[in-house]
């Protein structure tokens, strides 16, 4: 199945989509972007986009920090990411990757005087941690980017370094994911992931201050838990000892779904096995991002016209 691209103002073949080597975001990290998934609905014959509008807004404000601006209104931007589903016609999960970036072909670390460009590409994309079995975390030698050093509630390219040294370091060590500390010992984040712990059967999450990007899947997260469950998730600094003797932990991403966290540093998260409110958040989750939950169909782009028969 052929991939598209929506770059230089058109509509292409993926393969065709190409950067220079000076364009000053490749060698400087001078971008930002987003990852919004199409969740398919085998049964209805459908590509649910989760929160497209929310993602946009995030990518403009994200924009906004590196000085950049897209020749396109928020209607535009999301008329442009269903015509690329639309033309991939994936029967699958997919990853839409909206990317604004610093396009001079000119050296100089700078964000002033330079042009910027708009592309979107979508590629197939499935679980991208076990979200049956879980995940295995190590606390990471490598603390999240301060945000007096990097604004971190922009999604800039550049950030994601520390993300990848926290990553592949848990990876080589053996572990699935890493958990970041903010530069007072509290807990962050995942590498690409939101956290949650339920301590006294309450739902605890890092506050915007200690660092985290203000996750989209985190925010679903604690919509569905007060809705449907009645649990509120209170937002305060988390202490690295209470996630070994947490009750359940769960990671929230675009690309993580809702990941139950079943052993930190080798020590078992509860019984070592998916929690029963992870467990339920998770179905919830999954109903809602496929388009099965009425009450949240808002939250659901339709991409493709379906034909009735
Ligand atoms: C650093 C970081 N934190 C958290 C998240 C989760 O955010 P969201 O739920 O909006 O995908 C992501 C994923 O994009 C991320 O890259």
């Amino acid at each position: 199945m052929p991939s598209y691209a929506f770059f230089d103002g058109k509509f292409m073949p993926l393969s065709e989509a190409k950067i220079g080597i000076v364009t000053h975001a490749f060698n400087y990290g001078t971008a930002c972007f987003e990852g919004i998934r199409g969740n398919w609905n085998e049964e209805q014959g459908q590509m649910y986009i989760f929160r497209l509008r929310e993602h946009y807004d995030r990518l403009l404000e994200s924009c906004h920090v590196l000085q950049i601006e897209i020749p396109h209104t928020m209607d535009k931007l999301i008329a442009l990411t269903i015509e690329l589903v639309q033309r991939c016609g994936y029967r699958e999960d997919t990853y839409i990757r909206p990317l604004a970036y610093k396009s001079s072909e000119q050296v100089g670390v700078r964000l002033h005087n330079l042009e910027a460009s708009f592309l979107i590409f979508a590629m197939p994309f499935g679980p991208y941690l076990d979200i049956d079995k879980g995940a295995k975390c190590c606390i990471s030698s490598w603390q999240r980017v301060d945000n007096d050093m990097i604004p971190i509630r922009a999604k800039i390219n550049g950030l994601y370094v520390n993300s990848a040294l926290a990553k592949t370091e848990a990876v080589e060590k053996g572990f699935d994911e890493a958990i970041l500390l903010t530069h007072h010992g509290h807990v962050s984040k995942g590498s690409g992931e939101n956290i949650f712990i339920l301590i006294d059967g309450q739902l605890v999450t890092p506050p915007a201050s200690d660092n985290i990007l203000i996750g989209i899947t985190r925010d679903t997260v604690m919509k569905l838990a007060k809705n449907e469950l009645g649990i509120e998730t209170i937002e305060r600094s988390i202490d690295p000892g209470e996630l070994y003797t947490a009750e359940e932990c769960f990671l929230t991403g675009t690309a993580a779904h809702v990941t139950p966290v079943i052993e930190i540093d080798h020590r078992k998260v509860g019984r070592g096995a998916a929690g029963g409110i992870t467990k339920k958040l998770q179905a919830l989750y999954f109903d809602v991002i496929l388009g099965k939950n009425k009450r949240y169909l808002d939250w659901c782009t339709p991409a493709y016209k379906l034909v009735k028969s």
